[in-house]
């Protein structure tokens, strides 16, 4: 094949503190510039393992290969996301650094991205003929749940789609360009909002992708990313209407009504004390509880620490207490004016409250917006 033939292709590999695979990854990658014109994009958050040093070495010595370095770890869907956006080719491939994703699946799917009439190629490891040695068996059954759940929120031309939480796809970059530019990097799950975001537009296929275990290191996947791809199935589910961090501190409140119940009765029936006596350490209990939770989950990119996250609780206090003024008030003004129904006008008040408490604290407490 002569070099006119040949496609440009921008492979995209996300890393954090994978020092020990990233050679060895692009090693394997340049074998395939006989088949197709290469341009090797590694996108680094400034691993504190050195990865980027290393790849800037590369970068020197192989022309293929070009590193861009961000400051602090903005998260793997951001980082496909400013590679995609950064890509030469007209076509891109995105997959793991950590030896997961196996080279020579990257000739398959580019040939049927090639030659078929598809905008996007999804590598999936539940397949028919594909393998998952990489997986434990519990995160394997976690993950094809998560798929079912996925493919239910999914438009319908995706449903045969048997992997849309894969980290490995390639796309054709003219045609998905406009929803890649689109997706909301606070997920993990990039392929999965950019099917969500492209809402059956695409024409998708996939090909079986072998899932191997991790070469060197250790997963980065965590509880905030379990709860990141609850928030995107939800957001997706109530037509992307309200922010995802909204409906996150919303279920994070909700949690806190438990709490408060639950403390409260134990108070009562364990600790012998009455009722007015109880409510108080309970209320601050919950909101203790609420923030917290909001701190590790909702806000965890501004993530308050030390001191901070001491004074950062007196505030979260003080903004959830004065809308309990405002909730009283709007209860009583609902209850008066628009409906005589008592749960009703209550949850005018709680509303209210909501909207202030998210509002508020995301100003106050964690500064932001
Ligand atoms: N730049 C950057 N920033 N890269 C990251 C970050 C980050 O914050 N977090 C992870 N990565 C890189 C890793 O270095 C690795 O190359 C790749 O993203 C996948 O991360 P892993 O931590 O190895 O993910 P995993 O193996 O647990 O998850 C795999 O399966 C998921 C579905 O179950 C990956 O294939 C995911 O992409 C996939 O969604
Ligand atoms: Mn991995």
């Amino acid at each position: 094949m002569s070099d006119e033939d040949k496609e440009l292709v921008s492979i995209i590999l996300p890393t954090y503190n994978e020092a020990e695979n990233i050679v060895s990854i692009i090693e394997s990658l340049l074998k395939l510039k006989d088949q197709f014109e290469l341009e090797i994009l590694v996108v680094d958050d400034d691993s504190p393992d050195g990865t980027g040093d290393l790849v800037k070495s590369l970068s020197r010595k192989i022309p293929e290969v070009r590193l861009i370095r961000r400051m602090g770890r903005a998260g793997l869907a951001s980082a496909i996301k400013e590679g995609l956006l950064d890509a030469a080719g007209d076509l891109a491939l995105v997959m793991d650094s950590d030896g997961q994703h196996d080279p020579a699946a990257v000739t398959l799917t580019l040939n049927t991205l090639i030659k078929g009439s598809f905008d996007l190629i999804v590598g999936s490891r539940f397949h028919a003929e594909a393998e998952i040695k990489g997986l434990s068996s519990r995160r394997e059954q976690g993950s094809s749940l998560a798929n079912a759940i996925a493919r239910y929120s999914l438009n319908k031309s995706y449903s045969r789609l048997t992997d849309t939480m894969s980290g490995f796809f390639a796309l054709r970059l003219d045609r998905a360009m406009p929803f890649v530019r689109a997706v909301d990097v606070n997920g993990f799950k990039f392929l999965y909002e950019l099917l969500a975001i492209s809402k059956g537009n695409l024409n998708v296929s996939e090909v079986p992708l072998t899932f191997k275990p991790r070469t060197h290191g250790n997963s980065k996947l965590d509880i905030a990313i379990f709860w990141d791809f609850l928030i995107s199935v939800l957001h997706n589910l109530t037509f992307r209407l309200l922010p995802r961090r909204a409906i996150s501190f919303g279920l994070v409140g909700t949690s806190g009504v438990f709490v408060q119940l639950v403390v409260n009765q134990v108070l009562m029936v364990i600790g012998g004390i009455n009722f007015e006596q109880a409510l108080p350490i309970a209320v601050i209990t919950a909101a203790s509880s609420n923030y917290m939770i909001n701190n590790t989950l909702t806000f965890r990119f501004q993530r308050l620490k030390g001191t901070a996250l001491f004074k950062g609780l007196l505030k979260f206090l003080i903004v959830a207490s004065l809308p309990v003024l405002a909730n009283v008030g709007v209860a009583s003004a609902f209850h008066r004016f628009v409906s005589t129904d008592l749960i009703t006008a209550q949850l005018a008040g709680i509303l209210v409250v909501f909207i202030w408490n998210y509002a508020a604290s995301s100003r106050f407490v964690w500064n932001t917006p």
